[in-house]
């Protein structure tokens, strides 16, 4: 099914709950959300949860996520009542990576970090992405440059699929309101400096007047993208 320009420009125009259960609509079962459980998917896990729209909602444990993340996991699945599916790396890729560079050797070269992020995230990602037509994530274009051009939803070539961000349109601030107005479990790091989480040895809490990303591969000067959203091979 090839989205027309009218349904583009309706998804473009509703509510956030309203686009989700259109998409759904356009492509009944075939939606998924990737959840990291910042603060932008945990509004799009209470749109979809409290309004039952049947999304399957899924988070990739990288296996170096904060605990403080797990909890929140923990929580949301207890809050909703509903599931939210785990996708793990490969053991033997995580094994053999391991061994050959050394378990913390992301700090050693931006080519070792890109391929623990490759083993421990796109290629669950793909997985969890294989069968679906839509893929719904919590991309904000205020986020950083690489996705101030991103629109709403997109054809994505390599993986064949929609890629649909809902709240590209949304400021830091709507979120926040969001979270704060419809009570939204979130992560309790966010009260300690952090704002964009990635994995624990990955991310640091930032400054007053840093970037919201400047914590994410804070040691590397290089793209401060993990592969998720710039086009890859399998
Ligand atoms: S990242 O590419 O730098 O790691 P970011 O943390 O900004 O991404 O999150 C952007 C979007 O990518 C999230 O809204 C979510 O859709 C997806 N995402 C990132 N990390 C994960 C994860 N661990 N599990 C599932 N989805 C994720
Ligand atoms: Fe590995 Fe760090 Fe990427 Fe997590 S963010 S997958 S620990 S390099």
């Amino acid at each position: 099914m090839i989205l027309s320009k009218s349904d583009i420009s309706k998804l473009e125009q509703v509510s956030l709950q309203e686009s989700l259960k259109l998409i759904e609509d356009l492509f009944p079962r075939q939606v998924v959300f990737s959840s990291s459980l910042g603060q932008e998917d945990q509004v799009i896990t209470d749109a979809i949860f409290r309004n039952n729209i049947p999304v399957t909602v899924f988070t990739i444990d990288t296996g170096r996520l904060f605990n403080e993340t797990y909890e929140l996991l923990d929580k949301t699945i207890a809050r909703y009542k509903q599931p939210v599916k785990v996708y793990f790396p490969d053991a033997a890729d995580v094994e053999a990576f391991v061994l050959q560079k050394g378990i913390n050797s992301f700090y050693e070269s931006v080519d070792n970090r890109k391929e623990c992020c490759h083993i421990r995230k796109v290629k669950p990602l793909n997985r969890a992405l294989a069968g679906a037509k839509v893929w719904v994530t919590g991309l904000r274009s205020e986020q950083s440059a690489n996705r101030n051009q991103m629109p709403m939803i997109e054809w994505d070539e390599c993986r064949q699929l929609y890629k649909f961000n809902p709240l590209i349109n949304w400021t830091y601030a709507e979120v926040l309101e969001y979270l704060t107005i419809n009570n939204v479990p979130y992560n309790s790091l966010h009260d300690k400096g952090f704002i964009s989480i990635g994995c624990a040895p990955c991310t640091r809490a930032i400054g007053h007047g840093e970037d919201a990303r400047a914590g994410r591969w804070w040691w590397e000067s290089s793209q401060k993208e993990c592969g998720l959203h710039v086009a890859v091979s399998k």
